[in-house]
């Protein structure tokens, strides 16, 4: 797919802190293999890993060390090391592909006696006797829990670096951004779930699943946005703080942000709506239009968000723009909306704009936010650049526009052939002609789903009718969007 895009484009140079890093864990695991634990200067190498390590857990909930076509990667930042760090990495590294390892992590919660046990062992290992799934079955078995072990990384590119396009990797991807983005929605409950009962809040997890969600972005933006057409949950608070989430991000990604900054949107997307669950329960399910009292109440949520992530959560940047994000998401850029600011009248920060964007959308997508009808994503992008446009940053808008693009991701249509086929992602060349995948014909449901690039010479007869209602026609856009 022509938006899997190649790992040198997407990845973002390693900063300083980052290099440092991966040299104090490979002198800490040569120094292992010379000296015993109880040395001091294991102790002092540990140490300086450690401190390390905590600056770069501090900021993305965990340290990801990958080796891949012989570069070294934190957190998928390309590290680039001294010839001589590098030469001693190397002859670490040369074992670790022998035995199918490439690469380790550092969950957020993970202790110095953890890492000494890790090492020791890592420094034990003989080559030509262990495997991969030995080694990682054995740090289990001795309580080794927040240190894992990563295979070599699977080959999705080719060798000049451009992308497969091979149904494969197509599949592939798409399996692990579907992990991803329900490992996510279950985290939010988790997470919402801690915030309501006041008990400590799983801030390195939470991270670690927004990194896991931009890397998906990056990779392939429209096998995440996909999923969020899925509306058919439980309780919707959690799918939507997620879609939110991935709309904010997938807007970040397009504008440039960094890594950290787009970790801190992620992390404020994630809480925007936070302030609901201080709410009581049947006014947010309430099938029924709102009253004036239930307004009244619904309208309180932002302020009830940005003290709650206030006073549960150890105060950081990532607390205070989430709180902000909260707090402003319903805002508009004309100061309408609510809470209505009386003094000191300051324009939303920018998360707080691109979240007031992914949350309008997928408000009015899912068809249970208040509305009597549920409108087609077409019509609501229509009905968020004229009826609504003074409400939203134009720029911005305009940036969202063209991630969901005329027929969004994961929406059912009707093509000239009376085929019907989901969207997968839009064509840069004509984004008239997305890539569809084609799940049924005038004689039924299709057992093996066509792919189809619509703007290429084969499938030039087929053209977009229209967006259709999968409900209407009693079809189910889950059996769809999950089925490969
Ligand atoms: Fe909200
Ligand atoms: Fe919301």
């Amino acid at each position: 797919m022509s938006d899997i895009r190649s790992e040198s484009a997407s990845a973002r140079a390693g900063s300083e802190v980052e290099q440092r890093l991966v040299t104090a864990l490979f002198v800490l695991i040569k120094t292992a293999r010379l000296v015993d634990t109880g040395n001091a200067t294991f102790k002092t190498k540990l140490e300086d890993f450690c401190a390390r390590l905590d600056t770069v857990i501090a900021d993305y909930g965990e340290a990801a060390f990958k080796v891949h076509n012989e570069r070294y990667f934190v957190n998928d930042a390309v590290v680039k090391l001294s010839d001589d760090n590098r030469a001693a990495a190397d002859t670490v590294v040369r074992d670790w592909a022998k035995v199918g390892i490439g690469g380790v992590r550092f969950s957020g919660d993970v202790i110095a006696d953890e890492i000494t046990r890790f090492v020791v062992e890592l420094a034990q290992m003989r080559p030509d006797e262990h495997n991969l799934e030995q080694l990682a079955e054995h740090l289990k078995s001795l309580g080794i829990e927040h240190v894992e072990l990563l295979g070599v990384r699977e080959e999705v590119y080719t060798d000049d670096g451009t992308p497969e396009t091979t149904e494969v990797v197509r599949q592939k991807v798409r399996k692990s951004a579907r992990a991803a983005f329900f490992q996510s929605i279950s985290t939010v409950q988790e997470v919402m779930h801690q915030a309501s009962e006041a008990e400590d809040i799983n801030v390195a997890k939470t991270k670690r699943v927004i990194h896991s969600l931009i890397d998906h972005i990056i990779l392939d933006e429209s096998s995440m946005i996909e999923l969020t057409a899925l509306k058919n949950y439980d309780d919707y608070t959690y799918a939507h703080s997620n879609n939110v989430c991935v709309y904010s991000l997938t807007m970040g990604v397009r504008i440039g942000m960094d890594r950290s900054r787009l970790s801190q949107l992620g992390f404020a997307a994630l809480f925007h709506d936070v302030g609901k669950i201080r709410l009581p329960k049947d006014l947010i399910r309430k099938p029924d239009a709102y009253d004036d009292n239930d307004w009244f109440q619904m309208q309180r949520h932002p302020l009830l968000g940005a003290k709650t992530l206030l006073r549960n959560l150890e105060f950081s940047l990532f607390t205070a723009r989430a709180a902000r994000g909260a707090f402003e998401h319903h805002i508009n850029s004309d100061f309408t909306g609510y809470p209505q600011l009386k003094y000191h009248r300051r324009e939303p920060t920018l998360f707080s704009r691109i979240i007031a964007i992914a949350d309008t959308f997928d408000a009015l997508t899912s068809g249970r936010v208040y509305m009597k009808r549920k409108i087609t994503p077409d019509e609501v992008i229509k009905k968020m650049r004229f009826q609504m446009a003074v409400k939203f940053d134009r720029l911005l808008l305009k940036v969202f526009t063209d991630i969901v693009g005329i027929y969004p991701a994961g929406s059912l249509v009707l093509l000239s052939t009376e085929e019907i086929a989901l969207i997968l992602t839009h064509n840069d060349k004509d984004r008239s002609r997305p890539f569809v995948k084609i799940v049924g014909d005038r004689s039924g449901l299709l057992p093996d789903p066509i792919w189809a690039d619509l703007s290429s010479e084969e499938h030039q007869e087929r053209r977009i009718l229209r967006l259709i209602e999968p409900e209407k026609h009693g079809l189910q856009l889950e059996q769809f969007i999950l089925q490969d």
